[in-house]
């Protein structure tokens, strides 16, 4: 500390302050893991590092920013130290991953993400929580398994796992081999990452290793063929979104939204993710749109018009229609039969909310999958 300073600190001692910082999710040095962008250092001594976060919106971003002018601060000869942060792109956080995974090996595959799957994939979607994806989802799925489809479901929503409960599901999976086989009901396989928490602990995962969980449950899990595979998203448009989208190009986006305009907005920006994501968004589900009331009328709890709302502004958004798939009533059913582990579709099936539920799922199983990004199956004959 008495030593006077010679001048402006060596870019080497900054580097070798930068090791010593760890990422607070991944714990391993920010260069290490390619999150150092650049460094510059002025003549006064000041030091400006440009930090790559994996996901803009980073939940760590504060620690990062003061573990780094922290450790910089250290190095003498530095006056003062600037934080700018930066977003890696596609290409950057694929390094990443090869770095955490500590393997040059071919990332494991994902079936249903190989040109020729005819496996179509839903993920689940919406802007607010709280609108029932998850209750459509698992409805949607026991539907279709109901038809004879075969049908797997990933709770994807990693905060707010409730799909196996809504399916009853208590077993965890088993372990043959390397493959993990996962429990099943009503004839839907089921995989969520509250089958690997102990207990009910809630999982602080981001970027990274949330891509890792669900690059796992999609590859490692042994699926068998299936004709369906839904994927329950948390609500917004966070890293589990855009995971998926990266996991499964192929995924076509369900915006699941309640009547209430301000509810659809929100809504809208999670469909009109698909944008960015180049993929595509099969419908709208409107739920809760209104309570049947002894009399025979009707009552719009959450107002009116939310489900069309969104469909007409994400047919103008992303330039192809996407139409209102339908309209789920309120029906406390609904929630019993989720609660007990019994989706309403085979709990209560002749229930409006049930068969609202069966008629989407009917339009679903016979929708051709689109052939963008499909190979053919052609092989050219050589002369
Ligand atoms: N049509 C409906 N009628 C009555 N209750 C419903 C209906 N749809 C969903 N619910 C109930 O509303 C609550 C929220 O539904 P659900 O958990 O499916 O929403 P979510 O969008 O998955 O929520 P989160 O964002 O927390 O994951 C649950 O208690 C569910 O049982
Ligand atoms: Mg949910």
């Amino acid at each position: 500390m008495s030593a006077p300073l010679t001048g402006a600190p060596a870019l080497d001692a900054v580097n070798a302050a930068l090791a010593t910082v760890q990422d607070p999710e991944i714990n391993r040095p920010l260069p290490e893991l390619g999150m150092v962008k650049d460094v510059r250092i002025a003549d006064d001594g000041t030091v400006r590092v440009e930090v790559y976060l994996t996901v803009s919106g980073c939940p760590m971003r504060e620690t990062i920013t003061n573990r780094v002018t922290q450790a910089v601060s250290a190095v003498p000869g530095v006056t003062s130290v600037q934080v700018a942060l930066d977003v890696m792109n596609d290409e950057q956080r694929a390094e990443l991953r090869k770095t955490v995974r500590g393997t040059d090996a071919p990332e494991p595959v994902i079936p249903f993400a190989q040109p020729g799957s005819l496996t179509r994939v839903y993920a689940v979607a919406s802007g607010k929580g709280g609108v029932g994806k998850s209750s459509v989802t698992v409805n949607l799925a026991a539907a279709l398994a109901k038809k004879g489809l075969s049908v797997g479901v990933v709770d994807a929503d990693i905060y707010g796992h409730s799909v196996p409960r809504m399916l009853g599901v208590d077993d965890k999976p088993t372990q043959v081999d390397n493959m993990i086989m996962p429990p099943q009901a009503y004839g839907v396989k089921v995989i969520s990452i509250g089958m690997f928490t102990p207990g009910n602990t809630p999982v602080v995962w981001r970027g990274p290793m949330l891509h890792r969980a669900l690059q796992q449950f999609l590859a490692d899990v042994w699926w068998g063929d299936l004709d369906v595979l839904l994927l329950d998203l948390p609500p917004g448009t966070g890293d589990v979104a855009i995971s998926i989208a990266q996991l499964l190009p192929n995924a076509e986006i369900l915006v699941v939204t309640t009547p209430q305009l301000a509810a659809a907005e929100v809504a809208e920006r999670a469909g009109a993710i698909a944008t960015q994501t180049h993929q595509q968004v099969v419908g709208v589900i409107e739920n809760m749109s209104w309570l049947d009331l002894p009399d025979g009328g009707r009552m719009e709890v959450f107002g009116s018009g939310g489900g069309e709302a969104v469909s007409d502004a994400l047919t103008r958004t992303l330039g192809a229609r996407v139409p209102l798939l339908g309209q789920i009533p309120l029906d406390t059913r609904v929630r019993e039969a989720g609660d007990a582990g019994a989706p309403v579709v085979l709990a209560d099936p002749d229930s409006s909310a049930a068969q609202a539920l069966a008629k989407i799922a009917d339009g679903l199983a016979t929708r051709q999958r689109g052939l963008s990004g499909m190979s053919l199956g052609l092989t050219p004959v050589r002369h």
